[in-house]
């Protein structure tokens, strides 16, 4: 049995005197190319990974939610009635928001008695938060009796995240953490919201190396980079009167008004635009076994998000450069966000040691300290079992 979800499980038995109704386990994700491509209406390509948030819970009578956190000993508690965007702050915040979402699209809800332990790196770029959102969703949606397509659940976890924590996210990582499936990444049109499995070949491992760097203006950076990419949109109209997102604008149509956007949106804009073109290109060479290509193609987008997006960091720049130095690695890109957080290198099986050292030596040298290396697999999207052993 995985450690977060025996955990989840004693820890509930030890405080409640009882196994828990239900378990439900939610994935965090790796971001294989598109990066600050959803918001913008264009394609990503997440794996969900085999790091996951799990709750254990039971059912109350009243209409009080109370939660563990076991991993970091906190508890947090709350009721339904009465739930206000902004009323909750720190990690009470996301189950909080799920049942007020949940609540507001017609589902009601019973209080529940629930224990939270996860393995997904928290603020490390690789989705924590939206494990948590979707793993209360599917654990709360079970209790009420309710069912609900996936897709609505992922848009409704997005809106928690929006309208009640205050986080201006995409779509990508709630997607991801529902649709994922074992061995394949999950092209997403954020667009229309359609999925395709793309099968990651049994040769390659998807190494990831958390730099620890965690940077406060994260949010803030976030939400500038929408902000500009809104505002090349409206700059673009101009010319191109269709356009609804930059999704629709090619990277031709891009050089062409180059003139008419101020030098940092046009290179924010490259970004988005040459990043979608990435995406399509980088499945392609998936699906042909092309892994060559599909390395240079995480090459190639992380230059254009330090470059033009500018979101990367020193120490990621580092662990790509040091990844990147070794012999059978393909390629590696910052992944998520960026400003902080977590690289991922697609690497060979056997060159997965050196490929290691060689990041962990170079980061120590640079920053004075190791960061934190493990490779993950693509796996299930999220999962509720009832009547918790
Ligand atoms: C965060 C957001 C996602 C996405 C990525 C960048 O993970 O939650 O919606 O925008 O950043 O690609």
């Amino acid at each position: 049995m995985i450690h977060a979800e025996a955990r989840a499980i004693h820890v509930f038995r030890e405080r409640f005197g009882e196994p828990p109704f239900l378990r439900a386990r939610a994935p965090g994700r790796v971001n294989l190319i598109g990066e600050h491509t959803d918001y913008n209406d264009g394609f990503v390509l997440p794996i969900a990974i085999d790091r996951a948030v799990w709750v254990a819970a039971r059912p109350r009578p009243d209409r009080q939610a109370y939660l563990i956190a076991a991993d970091f000993g906190e508890e947090a508690g709350f009721s339904l009635d009465g739930l206000r965007p902004g009323s909750l702050r720190g990690w009470a915040a996301y189950p909080a928001g799920v049942a007020w979402a949940l609540e507001r699209s017609g589902v009601h809800l019973p209080g529940l008695d629930a224990v939270i332990s996860g393995d997904v790196p928290i603020a490390s770029g690789l989705s924590s938060s939206a494990a948590l959102e979707v793993a209360f969703a599917v654990a709360w949606l079970t209790l009420s009796g309710r069912e609900m397509p996936r897709l609505e659940l992922a848009r409704l976890c997005q809106r928690a995240e929006n309208e009640f924590v205050g986080v201006r996210c995409g779509i990508m990582d709630q997607m991801a953490a529902l649709f994922g499936r074992r061995g394949h990444a999950l092209l997403i049109d954020c667009r229309s919201l359609e999925t395709r499995l793309i099968a990651i070949p049994e040769e390659v491992v998807v190494l990831v190396a958390d730099s620890g760097v965690r940077r406060e203006l994260a949010a803030s950076g976030y939400n500038e980079r929408r902000a500009q990419c809104e505002e090349a949109v409206r700059r673009l109209q101009r010319r191109y009167p269709g356009i609804r997102a930059l999704r629709d604008v090619s990277p031709a149509q891009l050089e062409e008004a180059r003139a008419e956007l101020p030098e940092l949106i046009y290179r924010r804009a490259r970004h988005v635009v040459t990043e979608n073109d990435r995406v399509l290109a980088a499945v392609a060479a998936l699906e042909r076994r092309d892994l060559l290509a599909f390395g240079e193609g995480l090459n190639a987008s992380h230059e254009s998000l330090r470059l033009d997006y500018e979101v990367s960091a020193p120490e990621l720049d580092t662990l790509v450069e040091a990844a990147r130095s070794v012999p059978g690695v393909y390629g590696a890109r910052l992944t998520g966000a960026g400003f902080g957080g977590s690289i991922l290198a697609v690497v060979q099986r056997e060159a997965v040691q050196a490929a290691s050292e060689a990041m962990a030596r170079l980061y120590e040298a640079r920053f004075g300290r190791r960061p934190a290396l493990f490779a993950v697999a693509p796996d299930e999207g999220a999962t509720v079992h009832l009547h918790a052993i």
